[in-house]
This record gives structure tokens, sequence and C-alpha cells, in this order.
């Protein structure tokens, strides 16, 4: 790409790729047959695609890229996921909730995913101990198994985001009731009780969870679910890129379909470093404005942390706009170790960032240069592009494929907003 050209344009944002893998993973549970529309066409959605066929579902793409997706799980019977598979993406392990729920057994290895620091299983283990699984570990591989599968109290020591999603999906058809208490409340969540509850399931979040970060789940029988039709909703995170995309290469972008009520504290962030920010909440539209360039200067601080608060997904695509805003932002990173990673790609494009311990110090209003930098994970990888359109000359980002993982066509989308930006290779 070759970048110092601001911004200009209107794109529509994809489906959530964090709501479609749950929500996958559910369809494994329901012994018939689900169409989802708005699914992402990225590679962890078709990653996951291949971890159901391994079982013996059958997934048919019904309208182009993944659209709408017809997933018909009433042939399934293998309970070992293939590693080629488990060991591409750490979403896999919450299959292991659905497949007890559905086969009373699984087995995997080690799920992979992102580097960006320790990814420990052990919540998901707890969870589904607490369900009455048998779980032993041999090598690489976990075994888990449930004659009978029983309601619990499950108080989670942190809100995991996968291992309440595992436990939710294990719980919806256990004997009796399960409380989940300390659950995460991103809306991903929200959303895979949403798809359950409209299969059969019987999920009490509504009125507990934001509030108390309690959901209820009373147990049904496996054949009162049902398979069902289902509109995925649209990617808070590929939505909140764009708008950090825009903040730091200016310009003035507006993008449609954005799930405008999961986006406060993004849009207090970019406000707070100078844009501005309109909402058409009936058409869910948003348009930034950040093409006076001066008025574009960095808060002095942000951590991230749960939903509703800033989130860990957006926190590099943040580093990148605080390196163009005046002034200096402290980012303090509080749910993944390392992910600071493309701290070294932008200093070599010139940025001035610091990194103590779980902090990162971004001192603003240095030149960026084009260079060859390497994405190493998905939202990192997304965040170089975003630096290659702020920089002078040509910047080409290597081993782009981390990104798309998550992002559809990040570059037919800057392409679309008037960015010079092609794929090579
Ligand atoms: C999900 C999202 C990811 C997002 C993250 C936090 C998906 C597919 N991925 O990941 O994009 O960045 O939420 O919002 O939805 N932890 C443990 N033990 C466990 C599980 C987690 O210690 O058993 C720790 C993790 O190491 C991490 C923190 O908890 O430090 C958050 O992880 P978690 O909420 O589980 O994130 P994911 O579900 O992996």
């Amino acid at each position: 790409m070759e970048g110092k050209k601001p911004l200009d344009g209107r794109i529509r944002i994809q489906g959530s790729k964090n709501a479609a893998l749950p929500i996958l993973a559910a369809c494994m549970l329901i012994p018939g047959k689900c169409v989802l529309r708005g699914c992402p066409d990225i590679t962890d959605i078709e990653c996951m695609f291949n971890l159901l066929k391994s079982t013996g579902a059958a997934v048919n793409i019904v309208s182009a890229g993944a659209e709408a997706v017809e997933i018909d799980t009433r042939s399934v019977r293998e309970h070992r996921l293939p590693e080629r598979y488990v060991s591409a993406m750490r979403s896999s392990v919450i299959m292991m909730g659905a497949m007890l729920g559905r086969l009373g057994e699984v087995c995997v290895n080690y799920p992979g995913g992102c580097v960006i620091g320790d990814r420990p299983i052990d919540l998901h283990l707890y969870g589904l101990e607490k369900l009455g699984a048998q779980i032993w570990i041999e090598g690489n591989h976990i075994h888990a198994y449930a004659d009978e599968l029983r309601g619990a109290v499950i108080d989670f020591a942190f809100p995991s985001v996968g291992a309440t999603q595992n436990v939710i999906l294990a719980a919806v058809t256990a004997q009796g009731t399960t409380v989940i208490k300390n659950a995460a409340k991103e809306p991903e969540i929200i959303e895979l009780c949403r798809f359950l509850n409209t299969a059969g399931a019987r999920i009490d979040y509504a009125g507990t969870l934001l509030k108390t970060g309690r959901i209820v789940i009373q147990g049904v029988e496996l054949s009162r679910l049902r398979g069902i039709e289902y509109d995925i909703i649209s990617d808070r995170i590929v939505a909140g890129t764009y708008l950090f995309a825009a903040l730091a290469a200016g310009g003035e972008v507006a993008l449609e379909n954005v799930p405008i009520r999961q986006l406060d504290s993004i849009c207090d962030t970019i406000r707070g470093m100078g844009a501005a920010l309109t909402v058409d909440a009936d058409r869910n539209e948003m348009t930034i404005d950040a093409c006076d360039r001066d008025r574009i200067v960095n808060v002095p601080y942000i951590e991230t942390e749960v939903y509703p608060d800033f989130p860990t997904d957006l926190q590099s695509p943040l580093l990148v706009a605080a390196c163009m805003a005046r002034g200096r932002l402290a980012v303090r990173e509080k749910i993944f170790s390392s992910r600071f990673r493309i701290v070294e790609e932008l200093r070599r494009m010139g940025a001035d960032i610091e990194v103590k311990g779980d902090t990162a110090l971004v001192t603003g209003g240095r030149e960026l240069e084009g260079r060859t930098v390497i994405a190493r994970e998905l939202r990192g990888g997304a965040a170089l592009v975003i630096a290659g359109l702020c920089a002078s000359g040509i910047t080409t980002v290597a081993d782009s494929g981390y990104i798309r993982r998550g992002y559809q066509d990040i570059v037919g989308d800057f392409t679309a907003l008037g960015a010079r930006i092609s794929y090579i290779g």
C-alpha cells in the first residue's frame, strides 16, 4: 500500500466472527438443520466448517461467500476432532461443550489460535468438570466423557468469553439447573444465548447478565432443540478497526451495518481523540470525520478490559491511531499478556512507542515510513495495514494470511475508501 492519502467513502461491515463461531458450535448441539445468514467469509469460519464436517455434519453454502450457510447435524457421530483444524484456531475448544451435550464424548488436542500471550483452558475444563464431565489428558490430547451432564453452580475466577460459551453449550441439555456466576458479558455471549433460546433452550440472561454477571440455564431434553434460521450480528471489532483507520489516516468514512450499541467505549475514545462521530441508530450507520488533523490529539490513558470497556481486540488499531495523533497516550493491556507484538514493527516504521510491562507509551506526531513488516496475528496484522495507510512510501505487510482469519476483504474495503492498496503474491 502507498500511504498518506486520507480515506473517503462508505463500506458495509461484515458479520461477526466471534458471534458466528460459537453459534456454529451450537449448531452441533442441535440435531437438525440450521440456516445462518450473515456468516463472514473468513478463514476461521472455514476452519469451523471443517470441524463440523469432520464430525459428520453437512455444511452447505446457500449463497455467495459464506453469506448464508445451512448446517445439518443429523448424521453427526464422530467425537474426535482432527488436530489440523483444532490447532489452527483457539475457538475449536468451544466444540467440547457442544459435543459433550450431543454425543456425551469428545477428544481434542490443545487448541491453537493467535499468539497473543498465555491462553490456558483451565476455566473451560473447570466448568465442564463441574457439570459432571470426566476429563483426562493424554499427551497433547484432552478426552472428556459424560454419561449424563448435571446442572451445577459454576463460579468463574475470571469472566472468560470462551469458557462461558463452553459451559452454556454443555449446560443446555444437562439435567437440572446451571448457574454461571461471573459469566462473560460480551455481546457474543448474549447472541449465543439468543440463538440457543430460539432453538428451544431455556437460558435466562436478559435480566441478570449485564447487572450481576449471572446466567441461569434450565436443562432441556436434546430432542426439544430444533433447527432454526438465524441472522448473525455485524462485527463490532471490524467496525472499530475501520473507525481507528479513519482516525489514524484522516478523512471521512461512513460505515453501514454497524452494531452501534456495542461500540460505546470505542466511540468515547474516538470522540476523546478529537474526531467527530455521527450516529444514525435507525439505519445502523455511523460516520467518522477525522479531516481536521489539528484536532486529533491523544487522551492520556486507556486500558483494555472486559466488555463494556475498551476491547483488547482493538488495542493494536488504537496504538496506530495514537502514533498519528498529537501528544502522548499510555495503553495498558489487561487481558492478554503479549499483545504488543506489533510495537517492534511500528518502531521500524518510525513510531515512538516504549513498552513497560503491560503498558505501552506512545508519543504521537512522528512521521511513519513505509517498510516491509510482518503480521504475527490477526488484529495486529490489521493494525499494520492501517499503519501502512498512514506512512509515506510503500508498505508491504507480509504473512497477511492472519488478517484473512477475521477480515473478509480488508484490501477491498480500503480500496472502496480510496486507498492505494492491493494484494501481491
Ligand atoms: C475471546 C475472543 C477474542 C477476545 C477475547 C477477550 C473469540 C473467538 N475470541 O477469546 O477475540 O480477544 O475473547 O475479549 O470470541 N483465560 C484463562 N483460562 C481459561 C480461559 C481464559 O486464564 O481457561 C484467560 C486468557 O488467557 C486471557 C483471558 O482469560 O488472559 C481472556 O480470555 P477469554 O475471555 O477466554 O478469551 P477467548 O475466549 O480466548
